[in-house]
């Protein structure tokens, strides 16, 4: 009896000594699952943003995401905005499902805004267009729809630098990406002559992305002419050409102004693709309010382009959300708020450019920088694209608490008459050591 008693402890204790040894294995190869999953990198730009949260110093500044700030550094609803969403709340429509390609109310006058409200290719009936999640789903939408349909190229050949987001845009939507010259780091400019030897060695039919107005992120943007002669070349070159526009207006203070690329080019023949972005010139950056659109031959393509549009877009979300449009759509179909509008885009780009000029003038008025800061107010846009270091821009981080993108860019949509003092020291102190 003790000897059977003592078998079965003894045997109970290996089993548990098995279970010991093997559960823990099973567990852990349960919770092991995304073992081989590596620690990704903090997004370049919204990144910049998270940095900047956790620093507790009071003077530190963010100039990192592009996104407008009013005079106290706060961020700025438009008035025009306010007023359309008055309104939208007020007519108490429901919140069913939109349409795949989003309201048309909203992406008719989006085109308009674009293309220009005497457009041929509108007055045709041969734009295809659909509602999107901003500019970043109108190049995913975009990039998703020539991967799939463009029959001459699977490569999109971008600005040399672009915007972060675009190469992985382009290749999550199954395009391969290689550059062309754009930036020429001794004058602080365009590199014209770089850019259209690029074009014209690129492969016939090639995608070519173009940023049409307030280049992101070095804010220099070709003069209406070079824009007339990249055409000829991208025509000759029959290349397709892939306009982002996520700052119209923002550039110059004027819509109409701003669409000369995109404008210039569809009266010369080219069948654009077009990325529009409401997040900037609206304001609407949370809203997630966009479009993405095509210029066709003819009706019968663009309902064809349009079919295939859907077919791309729902299963990627369905259909997209219809608050942001609907303000934006009523801003736009309005004539006094669409006036009323245009004025405060225009405000913003001038606060902009006030705070260009007044931060070349602090470096070398009154800290005597001697270094030429000419290019802060000759860059357009949100943003100024320093020519500074790395090492530089680690300083003005880990010194001096001035948030930036790696690549030297600043939103000058962030600086205000608070910060601006503290921004010129601190940019002054890294370049002159
Ligand atoms: C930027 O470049 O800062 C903006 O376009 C915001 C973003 O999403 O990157």
């Amino acid at each position: 009896m003790i000897a059977t008693v003592a078998r079965r402890s003894l045997l109970a204790s290996r089993t548990t000594a098995v279970r010991a040894a093997t559960l823990p294995v099973a567990r852990a190869a349960a919770a092991s699952t995304w073992a081989s999953v590596k620690a990704g990198p903090p997004d370049p730009i919204l990144g910049v943003t998270e940095a900047f949260k956790a620093d507790k110093d009071p003077r530190k500044i963010n100039l990192g995401v592009g996104a407008y700030r009013d005079e106290n550094g706060k961020p700025y609803v438009l008035p025009s905005v306010r007023e359309a969403e008055q309104r939208v709340i007020a007519s108490k429509s429901d919140k069913e499902y939109g349409p795949i390609t989003g309201l048309a109310d909203f992406t008719k006058n989006a085109a308009k805004l674009a293309y220009g409200a005497d457009s041929k290719p509108i007055a045709e009936n041969r734009v295809a267009i659909t509602q999107s999640i901003s500019g970043t789903g109108a190049l995913r939408i975009g990039g998703a729809f020539l991967a799939r349909h463009y029959p001459y190229s699977k490569t999109i050949y971008l600005p040399t630098p672009s915007w972060g987001n675009h190469t992985p845009t382009f290749k999550d939507s199954g395009l391969e990406v290689k550059q062309y010259r754009y930036y020429n780091k001794d004058t602080v400019g365009l590199d014209f002559n770089g850019l259209i030897a690029d074009i014209k060695a690129a492969p016939n039919k090639s995608i070519i992305l173009l940023h049409a107005c307030a280049h992101n992120p070095t804010g220099v943007d070709p003069t209406q002419e070079q824009w007339k002669h990249i055409s000829q070349v991208v025509k000759e070159k029959e290349h397709f050409p892939f306009f982002d526009m996520a700052y119209q207006g923002f550039a110059s203070g004027d819509t109409d102004r701003d669409a000369f690329a995109v404008r210039h080019f569809v009266s010369e023949g080219h069948e654009i693709a077009l990325s529009q972005s409401f997040a900037k010139n609206m304001g609407l950056y949370g809203e997630r309010v966009g479009a993405f659109s095509l210029v066709t031959a003819d009706a019968d393509e663009r309902a064809r382009v349009d079919s295939q549009l859907k077919i791309i877009v729902r299963p990627m979300y369905s259909n997209p959300p219809i608050h942001g449009a609907r303000i934006a759509g009523t801003i736009l179909a309005d004539a006094q708020l669409y006036q009323q509008w245009l004025a405060e885009v225009k405000d913003m780009a001038d606060r902009i450019n006030g705070m260009r000029a007044q931060l070349k003038s602090l470096l070398v008025d009154e800290n005597g920088s001697k270094l030429n800061w000419d290019h802060i107010t000759n860059q357009i846009g949100m943003f100024a694209f320093l020519g500074i270091s790395p090492e530089q821009v680690a300083k003005l981080v880990n010194e001096h608490h001035v948030y930036l993108t790696k690549d030297g860019r600043i939103s000058v949509a962030g600086i205000t008459p608070h910060n601006i003092k503290h921004l010129a020291k601190s940019l002054h102190a890294v370049t002159s050591a």
